[in-house]
């Protein structure tokens, strides 16, 4: 701003709010967006986030995974599993996500998000990759873990199960608190499989 104007002219404007994402995507080479993995508790979402941000690596291109079981040892520290506790960490995790896809990473997030209005609100903070325009821009691609809960309580990994049948965990996601599963995904991983049928035929992650 000029000395004693009092508001920034439209060009000190224009770079206040210079958001970049052109040349930031121009520097990572790739383009940002988010892949939402969503499933039940030990259907191997965290696997699959894993091995997805390696495989990116492998190609040159730079992820982040966010997993809900580790946020909330921070940024949802203060949240349980009650319905609406379940939906603010969805929220904000969906904001971060968006925050990453804007800073041109594509971001993996890892989480039950068993509310299908949930992950509705997720998917329209960023245009739906199934749009040709979402080619551009962030775009959001929902991955469904298609493990069913039979499969997820015998490998029960962390014990969880076990604890919830016992009644000593309540309100756990497929015992004692609904999963939805989702009507519109863009990756379907079917069950017992580790094959990944793409239903996507566009490249929204290059
Ligand atoms: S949610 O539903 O999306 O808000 O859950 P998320 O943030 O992904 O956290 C899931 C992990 O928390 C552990 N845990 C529970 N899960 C479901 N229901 C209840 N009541 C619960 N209590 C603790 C569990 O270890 C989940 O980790 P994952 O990796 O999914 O097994």
């Amino acid at each position: 701003p000029t000395p004693h104007s009092k508001f920034p002219s439209d060009s000190d404007t224009q770079s206040l709010f210079f958001s970049g994402r052109a040349e930031r995507q121009k520097l990572l080479n790739q383009k940002g967006c988010v892949v939402w993995i969503t499933g039940l508790s030990g259907s191997g979402k965290s696997t699959l986030a894993c091995s997805l941000s390696r495989e990116l690596y492998s190609r040159g291109k730079l992820s982040y995974v966010l997993d809900g079981d580790n946020l909330r040892h921070g940024l949802n520290k203060d949240l349980g599993f009650k319905a609406e506790e379940r939906t603010e960490n969805i929220r904000r995790t969906g904001e971060v996500a968006k925050l990453f896809a804007d800073a041109g990473l594509i971001c993996v997030a890892s989480l039950i998000s068993p509310y299908r209005r949930d992950r509705d609100t997720c998917r329209s903070m960023l245009p739906d990759a199934n749009f040709i325009e979402a080619r551009h821009h962030e775009a959001i691609l929902i991955v469904f873990m298609n493990m069913p809960l039979e499969l997820c309580e015998l490998r029960d990994p962390k014990g969880l199960y076990k604890l919830a049948r016992a009644g000593k965990i309540k309100g756990f996601t497929g015992i004692d608190d609904p999963y939805e599963p989702p009507l519109n995904c863009e990756v379907h991983v079917p069950e017992a499989s580790k094959a990944i049928e793409i239903k996507q035929d566009g490249d929204v992650c290059p």
